[in-house]
């Protein structure tokens, strides 16, 4: 295959570099919330996980509201169409997967804010909608992650 035409300039290799790094920040922090809320069965557990949830799950949505902030507005987005014409539709999705990750995010979070927290909560609803946030914000990611290895031609291992 033809080897892609990277952007020009430095400045567009770095912000996908910190972009990336700021996938595995992310990645870490899903999985954090996850262990988290499957943690032991257990009346004591249950307050620990609804407790300990709340905390890390406002961190993600303000780290979540700068990364999509920083993909859309320093142009990252409009860098990969730009090199790659033909990717314009599937970034346009990418676009809309932010707004509706950042409105599934803002429920999520509600649902460890008073009045559902002060209510006990619903650990198996926080779960359920958690569960599935996770796994379409790792699909989203892997996808930018994929369109950025091919037009930078960087090499993105996990961790
Ligand atoms: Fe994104
Ligand atoms: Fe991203």
């Amino acid at each position: 295959m033809k080897k892609k035409r990277a952007p020009e300039g430095q400045a567009e290799a770095r912000i996908a570099e910190a972009i990336v790094e700021e996938h595995r920040i992310i990645r870490r922090t899903l999985d954090e919330v996850h262990a988290i809320l499957n943690a032991e069965p257990g009346a004591a557990a249950r307050e620990r996980a609804l407790a300990g949830a709340g905390a890390v799950l406002g961190y993600l949505r303000d780290l979540l509201g700068h990364h999509f902030e920083v993909e859309e507005k320093h142009g990252l987005l409009e860098d990969l169409v730009a090199c790659e014409p033909r990717l314009r539709s599937a970034v346009r999705e990418l676009y809309d997967e932010h707004t509706d990750l950042r409105e599934r995010i803002g429920a999520i979070c509600r649902l460890v804010a008073p009045p559902h927290a002060a209510a006990g909560g619903d650990l198996e609803r926080l779960r359920r909608d958690f569960e599935a946030f996770r796994l379409a914000l790792l699909e989203h990611e892997e996808k930018e992650n994929d369109f950025i290895s091919e037009v930078y031609n960087m090499d993105i291992g996990g961790g």
